[in-house]
C-alpha cells in the first residue's frame, strides 16, 4: 500500500502532453495509476503509439495505457497535426514502442480505476473530453469517487486558439465537454489564456533541452518542429498548455491567484461554437464549477519542466 496520491492522466499527445507527462513520471507525491488516451492533436493510433513511446523513453513501462475513442462524440473535428506533426511528435521517425495497449477501453479504465482508488483519485485532461464523457455516460456516479478533477481547456474570455473564440480541447469535442463539465461539481480549470500568460522563453527552453540526458535527447527532437512553428508565429516564447495544467495538479500551491465561476460550453453558433463561456458577473445563477488559474509561480512552474527533464 502506498501514500502516493494516484493520479489518473487521459491525453492526446501531443508535444506539450508530452511534456506534461514527463513532469508527472517524474514527481514523487503522485503515483500515475493509469494513462487513457483521447483522439486529438491527432488520430487515435498516433496519440496511443506516442504515449507507448514516452513511456518507454522514460523508463515507465510500468504504467498502463488505454486506448480510447476515436472520434469525438456527434461531429469530425479537424487535428492539430499543423502544430504538433502530423504523428503528433515532431515527425521525427521514432521507432515504435515494444510495448501495446492494454485490451481495455479508456473509459471503463477511467471507471475501474476510480472505484480502486475511490475517494483520493485525481483525474487529470489534458485533451478532448470524450474518453471521459464516455465514462460518464456509462456510469454518472463517477464524479463521486473523483477527489479533485484538472482539465486543461477553454479560453476564459474567450482568446481562443483554433478559432476567435474557441480553444483546441474544447472545440475538437464540444458536447463532451459539455457533458463532463456540467457533471462534476467542481473542477480546477488552466486555460488558453492562462497558458498565455506563463510563456517559456524560447532560449531557456533551448538550453534545458541541451541537458545530458536520454529524456531532453528525446523531447528535444520530437519538439523542435512546434516550437520552430511557434517562434515564428507566436514570438519569443513558447507557450506549453499541459505543462502548465500538470504545474497546478502536482503543485497546486503554485498556483497565485484563482477565481471560482460558472462555466458553459457553447455548442451551437457561427463564430463560437466549442467555446468556453464564462460567467464572470454571476448573471446566470449557476453555481461556480469552475476554479480557474490566473496566475501561477512561474519560477515554480520553470523548475518543475527543468526537473522533468532533468536538466538540473
Ligand atoms: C491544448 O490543445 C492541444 O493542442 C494541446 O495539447 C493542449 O492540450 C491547448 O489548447
Ligand atoms: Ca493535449
Amino acid at each position: 500500500m502506498t501514500d502516493k496520491i494516484p493520479l489518473l492522466i487521459d491525453t492526446d499527445p501531443g508535444v506539450d502532453d508530452a511534456l506534461a507527462l514527463l513532469m508527472a513520471f517524474n514527481d514523487a507525491r503522485h503515483e500515475i495509476v493509469g494513462l487513457t488516451i483521447a483522439a486529438g492533436n491527432v488520430g487515435l493510433q498516433y496519440t496511443v503509439r506516442n504515449a507507448l513511446k514516452l513511456c518507454e523513453v522514460a523508463g515507465r513501462e510500468d504504467i498502463p495505457v488505454f486506448a480510447g475513442a476515436p472520434a469525438p462524440l456527434l461531429h469530425p473535428s479537424p487535428d492539430a497535426g499543423n502544430v504538433h506533426g502530423q504523428d503528433g511528435f515532431g515527425d521525427v521517425g521514432f521507432a515504435p514502442a515494444v510495448r501495446q495497449a492494454e485490451d481495455e477501453h479508456a473509459a471503463l479504465a477511467i471507471l475501474r480505476l476510480s472505484h480502486q482508488h475511490a475517494g483520493k483519485l485525481v483525474l487529470v485532461a489534458l485533451g478532448p473530453l470524450t474518453n471521459i464523457a464516455l465514462a460518464l455516460k456509462l456510469d454518472p456516479t463517477l464524479p463521486q469517487r473523483v477527489a479533485r478533477f484538472v482539465v486543461m481547456g477553454g479560453a476564459v474570455t474567450c482568446h481562443g486558439n483554433i478559432t476567435p473564440a474557441a480553444e483546441f480541447n474544447f472545440y475538437f469535442d464540444p458536447e463532451a465537454a459539455h457533458i463532463t463539465l456540467q457533471a462534476f461539481g467542481r473542477y480546477d480549470l488552466a486555460d488558453w489564456e492562462a497558458t498565455i500568460a506563463h510563456g517559456l522563453p524560447h532560449h531557456e527552453v533551448d538550453a534545458w533541452l541541451a541537458a545530458d540526458s536520454e529524456r531532453a535527447r528525446f523531447y528535444a527532437r520530437i519538439s523542435e518542429k512546434t516550437r520552430l512553428w511557434s517562434a515564428d508565429r507566436r514570438g519569443d516564447h513558447w507557450f506549453a498548455a499541459d505543462a502548465l495544467a500538470m504545474a497546478f495538479v502536482l503543485a497546486p500551491e503554485g498556483a497565485l491567484e484563482l477565481a471560482e465561476r460558472p462555466l458553459a460550453i457553447e455548442l451551437e453558433g457561427t463564430h463560437a461554437r466549442g467555446a468556453s463561456v464564462v460567467d464572470w458577473r454571476r448573471e446566470g445563477g449557476g453555481p461556480d464549477q469552475a476554479n480557474i488559474l490566473l496566475r501561477y509561480d512561474q519560477a515554480r512552474f520553470e523548475d518543475l519542466i527543468r526537473a522533468a527533464l532533468a536538466a538540473g
